[in-house]
């Protein structure tokens, strides 16, 4: 059965190794094994010594012990640990949803949010609860969502802080969201990927685990910990028999973490805050860079701040984003991403503000400006 292409890592795997200046990447800059290893204060010497047999299907008890630690409420029993955070998209998608059932999905997103969910229920069952320019920031509006659910919605897939918009919830839409889902008893998948991520001046929010045991949270240590080579994420699921669904879908694709990624998580989660912090500190700077620059624009675009997490979504007044982006990757080497490879229109594009070259790569996005 076909699948819808992924357009975000058909765009990645074209340009991402090849084109030095980016301004797209979703991941926040990383550090080397010696580096981790050293802030966690472990000795490279016990990597060394770690066996590569088959590891514990739901990833060893310390590690799963250490991820229930991050949530109040969360036990160990909790947690699914996975062979890579995607996978957690594909698991819920084929767990939770049956033929015929609707589900809700935001727009514009990352592609699997939406393009694996329709691979599973069909592309007219999927509802879109789209994003809103507004003056300065992206808006959602709560109560619409109620228009989208009828009596055959079974799923609401969300992903806050949001990718790309940079979109959080407050904490009263997102009681709303959380009373919804248990109002109308639906599933709430929640793609957390991001968490920990607000901006100066956003209120944070709660994890959606320690409010709602109907739902399934995928976090990771991608984005906000900035470990995208390391492949390690997780589910928290609190419904035994639907956890016991996604086990079962876990055996057919990766059956096991791979050992090096639970080490390495272990060691990542004893310092996750400092490697929060350290993302933060690269955002908010390149915040401000991106303040300046849009400010010097005003013409050429449309700057709405994100509240949280690690990309902005930019509306750009040319006729193509498309178009602009790929004469500018093959001309000047600065990469942007269209948000057409995020189901949105050819009017934006994707910021990511996690890397340290970012201010570099946007002194080169500017002198393209100057030129053309
Ligand atoms: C919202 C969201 N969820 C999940 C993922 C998947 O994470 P990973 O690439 O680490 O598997 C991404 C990656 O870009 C993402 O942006």
């Amino acid at each position: 059965m076909k699948i819808a292409n992924f357009a975000t890592e058909y765009f990645f795997a074209k340009y991402e190794f090849s084109t030095p200046y980016q301004l797209c990447n979703s991941d926040c800059e990383t550090l080397s094994v010696d580096e981790l290893l050293k802030m966690a204060d472990v000795p490279l010497a016990d990597f060394g010594r770690l066996s590569l047999g088959y590891t514990e299907s739901l990833g060893n008890l310390p590690l799963r012990e250490a991820i229930a630690a991050g949530y109040k409420y969360i036990t160990a029993e909790d947690v699914i640990f996975l062979g890579s955070p995607i996978e957690g998209i594909y698991l819920a998608a084929r767990a939770i949803l049956e033929a015929g059932d609707e589900v809700i999905a935001l727009s514009p997103a990352y592609d699997a949010l939406v393009n694996m969910f329709e691979h599973v229920v069909g592309a007219e069952n999927v509802r879109k609860w789209c994003f809103k320019p507004g003056a300065s920031q992206w808006e959602l509006d709560f109560d619409e969502l109620e228009s989208l659910i009828n009596n055959k919605t079974r799923l609401i897939v969300v992903n806050f802080p949001h990718n790309p918009t940079g979109f959080l919830p407050t904490r009263t839409q997102l009681d709303q969201l959380v009373n919804s889902v248990y109002l109308h008893n639906l599933v709430l998948f929640y793609d957390e990927m991001y968490f920990d991520l607000a901006h100066q001046g956003t209120p944070s929010i709660p994890s959606v685990a320690e409010l709602n045991p109907r739902t399934v949270v995928l976090s990771g240590l991608s984005k906000t910990y900035g470990l995208p080579g390391l492949r390690s994420g997780w589910l928290i699921v609190q419904d035994k028999a639907l956890r016991d669904e996604i086990i079962n879908w876990k055996f057919y694709t990766s059956i096991c973490p791979p050992a090096p990624t639970e080490f390495l998580t272990t060691a990542a989660l004893k310092v996750k805050n400092q490697l929060r912090d350290r993302s933060l500190a690269q955002i908010e700077s390149n915040l401000k860079l991106a303040d300046a620059f849009f400010a010097r624009w005003p013409e050429l675009f449309t700057w709405r701040r994100p509240l949280a997490g690690s990309t902005a979504l930019v509306e750009m007044h040319v006729p193509s984003v498309e178009v602009f982006a790929e004469k500018m990757a093959r001309e000047a080497g600065v990469l942007i991403q269209p948000a057409t490879t995020l189901g949105w229109d050819d009017h934006h594009f994707r910021l990511g503000l996690g890397r340290a070259a970012f201010g570099a790569a946007l002194e080169k996005f500017e002198e393209y400006l100057k030129m053309h």
